[in-house]
């Protein structure tokens, strides 16, 4: 049998015990003292809250438990704060834990950059890397870890230190933390790269720049979204502008194009971008000025006679491998030799992304290296086009470790990020950066003070080259292409490690042998 039970709901309960509250606060009013009357004020307005939160029906756990229930989202909202300031351990938090943040903020603040006690990775465990030092050290001039940028078929070459700052945009940044970023590149004599929203007077501050040219061509469009040779040009020889770069992807999200709302397209945003203002403005997936290799290097030959032969390159995340030997073919045929390859790890970051591209697509930056600079030198193009890594290079031994497997020179976009202020916080896409470095909010970036900040800027810049040139004196590398694979080891299990050189390297002389198409296997 089937009893109807009728059982008192915990929303009933909790209605009744606020409408029970009220009432004592009425009579007590009547009875005891009218200064209870002063305990409405909560009272009521609790009842209210909890009737609304009964008949609403979006949010089943409020409806069921009212007023209480909305604990759960108060404690939701700021459990990544309880976390990192609690809970996190040293080697904790992600993307950049907190020994690597600290690392940043203490190498900005010019504060002391030692650590105690020994380390605490656990050198036992897969993963862990190390570099061979010698018994033999050396002393490393610190001027010589810059490299030129630019080979025969460019006019203006590029003498770039080995670390800079990585593409990001004012509008995913904010006007404050581009001042800074720009005005620490010339106390520091690095690149800044814009990014892909155009030039704007944030980025004219007297820091060496490097233009980045996206799929929406901000600041060299016309009004159809077409690239514009005149107003490329017009910014392309700028003195500020020191090379080119034409994005084809980035890590975080390889072959997803971009939106930027109507709300964040300001006048000012607009007419940097050469777009309308208050309208939303899309970024294709791809470039609509070319459809294959050969096309594209057509491309960036006009984009370096426009610039009167400023080193110009391409940006990429490496997805499918051929795709790029095909730009290396095209490379060949056309005779048309980019100055610069850069190269983004699927593990870069970004302001927005969906979470299925951020999480599985595109190649590690460790592999992508190693095969890029293993097909530049079977097409023996190494000589002419150097390549620049990206993606978590925070440290001395990061930025050795990068140039082990290829790179000339290196980017860290989320490192000065973290130098002008970044907490990590990873809320870049909601506009309410805390630290006024990613958002367009004025009473946010307001407290970013740039001149405060580019001196951040610079001193992580300098400590960190200081750093990696110590590694270097201790392991006897003299000059940066002294840095070999062969050095660098890491933990494949319990048992075994190996070296860069065996890891990413083996196929070496079988692929400058024979073709470069076993690189696909
Ligand atoms: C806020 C933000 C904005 C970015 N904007 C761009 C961009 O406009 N163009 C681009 O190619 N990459 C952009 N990136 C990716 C970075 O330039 C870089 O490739 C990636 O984050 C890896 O470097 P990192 O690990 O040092 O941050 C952006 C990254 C961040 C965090």
């Amino acid at each position: 049998m089937i009893r109807n039970q009728k059982q008192i709901s915990i929303s009933g309960i909790i209605i009744l015990i606020l409408i029970l509250f009220n009432v004592i606060v009425v009579r007590n009013a009547y009875v005891i003292n009218e200064k209870w009357y002063w305990a409405m004020i909560v009272s009521v307005p609790l009842l209210l809250i909890a009737i609304r939160d009964r008949i609403q029906k979006k949010h089943a756990l409020i409806r069921n438990y009212p007023l209480i229930g909305h604990l759960r989202y108060f404690f939701e909202s700021i459990r990544p704060e309880i976390r990192q300031y609690f809970f996190e351990s040293d080697l904790d938090g992600k993307p950049f834990n907190r020994r690597q943040r600290s690392i940043v903020y203490q190498r900005a603040k010019n504060e002391k950059e030692t650590v105690a006690f020994g380390m605490q990775s656990n050198p036992n465990v897969p993963g862990y890397e190390w570099v061979a030092h010698s018994v033999y050290p050396v002393k490393v001039n610190e001027k010589d870890l810059r490299v030129v940028i630019g080979n025969h078929q460019c006019l203006q070459p590029y003498s770039a230190s080995i670390y800079n700052i990585g593409a990001m945009s004012y509008g995913a940044l904010s006007k404050t933390a581009i001042t800074a970023l720009n005005q620490g590149a010339q106390l520091g004599g690095f690149a800044h790269n814009t990014g892909e929203g155009g030039i704007s007077e944030h980025h004219l501050q007297g820091g060496d720049l490097i233009w980045q040219i996206g799929t929406g061509y901000f600041g060299c469009r016309d009004k159809n979204g077409k690239f514009h040779p005149l107003a490329f040009r017009k910014n392309a020889i700028l003195p500020q502008v020191k090379m080119i770069e034409l994005k084809l992807s980035q890590g975080a999200k390889p072959g997803h194009g971009g939106i930027l709302p109507a709300a964040k397209n300001t006048e000012e945003i607009a007419a940097i971008r050469l777009v309308d203002p208050g309208t939303t403005v899309y970024s294709p997936s791809k470039h609509e000025e070319f459809e294959n290799p050969e096309e594209m290097m057509n491309f960036l030959q006009l984009l370096r006679e426009l610039s009167e032969g400023k080193p110009v390159g391409f940006k990429m995340c490496i997805g499918d491998k051929q795709e790029f030997i095909n730009i290396c073919d095209a490379i060949v045929q056309t005779g048309i030799k980019p100055d610069f390859i850069s190269v983004d790890g699927a593990e870069g970051g970004t302001g927005a992304a969906p979470l299925e591209f951020t999480d599985h697509l595109g190649m590690p930056l460790c592999e992508a290296l190693a095969f890029v600079k293993q097909t530049l030198d079977a097409y023996s193009l190494s000589k002419d086009i150097k390549i620049i890594a990206a993606g978590k290079i925070i440290t001395g031994f990061d930025i050795l470790k990068m140039i082990s497997l290829g790179a000339s020179a290196c980017y860290s976009a989320r490192g000065m990020m973290l130098a002008l202020g970044c907490i990590q916080a990873l809320i870049c896409d909601s506009g309410k950066c805390p630290v006024g470095v990613a958002t367009q909010n004025p009473s946010l970036y307001k407290g970013l003070d740039p001149a405060d900040k580019k001196v951040r800027v610079a001193n992580f810049h300098s400590k960190t080259i200081t750093a990696a040139k110590e590694i270097m004196e201790a392991c006897a590398f003299k000059k940066i292409e002294g840095i070999k694979p062969s050095k660098f080891f890491r933990r494949i299990n319990e048992y075994e490690t190996k070296s860069f050189e065996e890891i990413y390297f083996w196929q070496k002389d079988k692929i400058l042998k024979n073709n470069i198409y076993t690189l696909l296997n």
